[in-house]
């Protein structure tokens, strides 16, 4: 096999700037470990003017994966491109993207440039960032509500100015396939030094067509596909990793390309950034949702079983499904849970950490049987956080439920440093938890979502809880894990606080 198509993963920047998505540093370096394990030829850290934190956290990515290019995003501007040239300076290869707009709305709307100004600027940038790195990547953002012909004159002054990959995004999920596709193709044809510079699609999923059509740029010709995890992304998402690799390995009859990806990794890759972000995977989404492969009709298990290729047209495990490995238990020691931490590619800070994150796999493995690989994730998620550090954190719960009776919680916090106690009632246990919570921190915030799912199989599994708050339209997601679901809300709850109250302001690159 000769992968022939790249596969860039924006999960680290794009599906970032989904409300609520934000990572903090070892979030990302976590993550784009498994991105690196997963295969990927290419992983988009973020974009470093954004804030310190998202300069530190594309260099801590640089220096940590050396498998995979690391790119940083930059618009057009000499002070981006100069902070992602140093941001991915210590990577074993490393990518400057940067990208403006060129649709006339967003020209005259957004920017109030003339075409002539956005092609010098476009010019100045490919040449700036070409002094740093030959692979430099320019995106066009907007694409398909362009101009095709003014896309030809800045593509090709760009390819010019020593761009080697071309992004051809469409931004707002309007594109529909087959125009999509045409608009690739005459990109492609009409461009004298096209040959230069490899095409690359990046498509929003406004009208559920991004895998769509991010497919139908591949048959036009496009050989490199921008994709996030679970489809993470601005608004509706991006196209899905997972949707796209298992359709053109499945379907290489029709696509004739191969990419370099570690399918195996796939459902791995899902349950970390899901677990990270907050944002639950649905039960029936392709590849990685936990319906995906399950056969619920009894028709469909006879077929199955007497010949699986009947309604089966992948392999669950060539995704990392039945992967779940029982890894650990309460007789395991320390060495065992540090080789277990290391395999996942998991490193804590010190041997502090180490020691407080097995004492809390110990306090796990008394309540719960079998440690699974997703157990330790999220109990390291936790661990992370550095809940000594936090400024409110869960001492202990006791939540009362009775049929006919009113919830009750009673709780006790550490608010920064000091002990506190607080009692509510509530329509159930965890209303009345969250009430009492608001009854020290009176946060002001609001709720905007909260859901429970399981980590693992069965009821003895922890669940594994997500809180999306905003506050001054900041919005955070604060997660929890416990076998106790009262207590992992009230620490996803917390979580979300301490995030709320930690934050610093982020830029979007496309404002
Ligand atoms: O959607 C978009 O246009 C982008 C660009 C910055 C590539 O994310
Ligand atoms: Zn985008």
């Amino acid at each position: 096999m000769n992968p022939n198509l790249i596969i860039f993963d924006t999960t680290l920047r794009d599906g970032e700037q989904s409300p609520g998505a934000s990572m903090t540093r070892e979030e990302k370096v976590r993550i784009g470990k498994q991105l690196e394990r997963l295969k990927v030829d290419v992983i988009e850290a973020g974009f470093p003017a954004a804030s310190p934190g998202d300069f530190e956290s594309v260099r801590a990515v640089a220096t940590t994966v050396r498998d995979s290019t690391v790119c940083g995003l930059a618009r057009a501007q000499e002070s981006d491109i100069r902070k992602v040239a140093e941001a991915i300076a210590s990577a074993a290869s490393g990518r400057i993207h940067t990208f403006i707009a060129t649709s006339p709305i967003h020209m005259e709307k957004k920017l109030r440039m003339t075409p002539d100004q956005v092609m010098e600027t476009a010019t100045r940038a490919v040449k700036l960032a070409r002094s740093f790195t030959d692979d430099v990547e320019f995106s066009c953002e907007d694409a398909v509500r362009s101009d095709p012909d003014f896309l030809c004159r800045i593509i090709e002054t760009v390819i010019q100015a020593g761009a080697r990959t071309i992004n051809i995004p469409d931004t707002v999920g309007y594109a529909i396939p087959y125009q999509y596709g045409a608009l690739i193709e005459s990109l492609i044809q009409r461009i004298p030094n096209a040959h230069k510079a490899v095409f690359s699609v990046h498509c929003h999923n406004d009208l559920g067509l991004a895998v769509s059509n991010s497919l139908a740029a591949v048959l036009a010709g496009a050989r490199q596909v921008e994709c996030t995890i679970n489809g993470l992304g601005e608004r509706a998402g991006n196209a899905a990793l997972e949707e796209i690799v298992m359709a053109l390995k499945t379907r290489r009859d029709v696509f004739s390309v191969d990419t370099r990806i570690d399918t195996a990794q796939i459902v791995p890759a899902s349950r970390l950034v899901s677990t990270i972000t907050g944002f639950p995977v649905q039960p029936n989404k392709a590849i990685v949702g936990a319906n995906a492969f399950a056969h619920e009709s009894g028709i469909h298990q006879d077929g199955v079983l007497k010949h699986r290729e009947t309604y089966e047209i992948m392999r669950a495990e060539d995704v990392g499904w039945n992967a779940s490995k029982l890894v650990l238990g309460k007789h395991s020691g320390r060495s065992a849970f540090r080789a277990r931490l290391s395999e996942l590619g998991i490193e804590l800070e010190s041997e502090a950490h180490l020691n407080a994150a097995f004492q809390r796999f110990k306090e796990l493995a008394d309540k719960k049987h079998d440690i699974f690989d997703e157990d330790l994730h999220a109990l390291v998620s936790e661990e992370v956080t550095e809940p000594h550090k936090e400024k409110y954190s869960l001492l202990s719960l006791t939540a009362y439920s009775e049929t006919g009776e009113i919830p009750h919680a009673y709780l006790v916090l550490s608010c920064e440093g000091h002990e506190m106690e607080s009692e509510a009632q509530g329509s159930g246990p965890v209303d009345a938890a969250f009430k009492a919570v608001e009854r020290l921190v009176f946060s002001g915030s609001e709720l905007l979502l909260y859901s429970v799912n399981n980590i693992t199989s069965g009821t003895e599994s922890q669940g594994e809880v997500t809180v999306r708050l905003s506050r001054n339209g900041r919005i955070v997601n604060g997660l929890g894990a416990d076998t106790d679901i009262v207590v992992a809300s009230v620490k996803a709850y917390l979580n979300a606080l301490n995030k709320l109250g930690a934050g610093t302001e982020r830029m979007n690159p496309q404002m």
